[in-house]
């Protein structure tokens, strides 16, 4: 099978870079372009911290700027989770690539209306560039290939007991995204808390690896799983959400999913940025009268997914 064509948009931070060189060092995909928002980090930080990541890949992809606001005009970021750098304050170095002239939102519109090939489309950010692209040209949907999220809750969030936090920071962009027709997949927390996901011992063989991208994996592994340590007061299995979700967009198989009605909360004093799953079956369901929009992943298999990040990293 030749590989796909995808494009990512991220916020760079501690897990966004994970699923970064995951995405990157697999052969099933042909990253077209990476388009950043602000989000767990200013933007500034989060375009920096993409081409920092790309560097150690060992590829050269363009990176694009977009959206440093939410639709709104909120900038939330969530340093407490991935340093104030970004990147867990590990110090990588300055990158030596540029990011692109082209605004992140005229370059997603431009490459997806104009390709005649199928372009996948996975985002790990607050939805606000995509959102701006389907504003800007609403036939977009119809060209957008498929969508795999990292976004949301089933049962909850993280940043409130409600929302997620790429929901959470522009719930009004998740809300446009999540009404739009383009074939998505959301993973949410819940399938991915429930996994288990990367072993210390699958840390210890990316340290006995030589390459640059097992090098920067394995630093970012080792030092988040310490940050959460000390900031939860126990150990905690280090699940990164945005490798998860990865793991999912290059072998759907990992998952099982349900189409399922899913809406976003844009009001809401105590709910605002949740994602209401609605898995009540039979004729109760369609009483809201939302039919079913999103193929919602309920689980995924952790055996097969850490072996499938190992494989890709430390493949020669
Ligand atoms: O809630 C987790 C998500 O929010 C991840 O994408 C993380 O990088 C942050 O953006
Ligand atoms: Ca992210």
């Amino acid at each position: 099978m030749p590989p796909h064509n995808v494009i990512i948009d991220c916020d760079t931070g501690v897990d966004d870079a994970l699923a970064l060189l995951l995405a990157l060092r697999s052969p099933e995909f042909n990253v077209l372009g990476i388009t950043n928002v602000a989000g767990n980090v200013p933007l500034n930080k989060v375009v920096r911290n993409t081409l920092v990541v790309v560097e150690h890949s060992g590829k050269n992809v363009p990176v694009y700027q977009g959206a440093s606001h939410a639709l709104t005009g909120g900038a939330e970021t969530a340093e407490y989770a991935h340093g104030s750098d970004g990147l867990a304050d590990i110090g990588f170095p300055e990158p030596k690539l540029v990011k692109q002239e082209e605004h992140a939102v005229d370059y997603l519109v431009r490459t997806f209306m104009e390709s005649a090939e199928p372009i996948d489309l996975i985002t790990l950010a607050p939805l606000t560039n995509i959102a701006l692209a389907l504003l800007v040209e609403p036939r977009l949907e119809e060209h957008i290939h498929s969508l795999v999220m990292m976004a949301g809750g089933i049962s909850g969030g993280n940043t409130t007991p409600a929302a997620e936090f790429n929901v959470w920071v522009d719930p009004e962009a998740a809300d446009a995204v999540f009404r739009s027709h383009i074939p998505m997949t959301m993973v949410a927390l819940d399938p991915i808390r429930q996994g288990g996901g990367i072993y210390p011992e699958d840390v210890d063989r990316l340290e006995k690896c030589g390459a640059s991208w097992c090098w920067m994996a394995s630093r970012l592994l080792r030092v988040q799983r310490t940050r959460w340590e000390e900031y939860l007061g126990h150990p905690t299995p280090a699940s990164p959400p945005d490798l998860a979700a990865m793991g999912v967009a290059l072998d759907p198989t990992l998952a099982e999913a349900q189409m399922l009605p899913v809406v976003v909360e844009t009001g809401g004093k105590h709910t605002r940025g949740m994602t209401l799953v609605d898995r009540r079956e039979g004729r109760m369901r369609f009483r809201s009268g939302q039919e079913p929009n999103v193929n919602t992943v309920l689980s995924i298999d952790n055996a097969r997914y850490r072996k499938l990040v190992l494989d890709t990293w430390l493949e020669d």
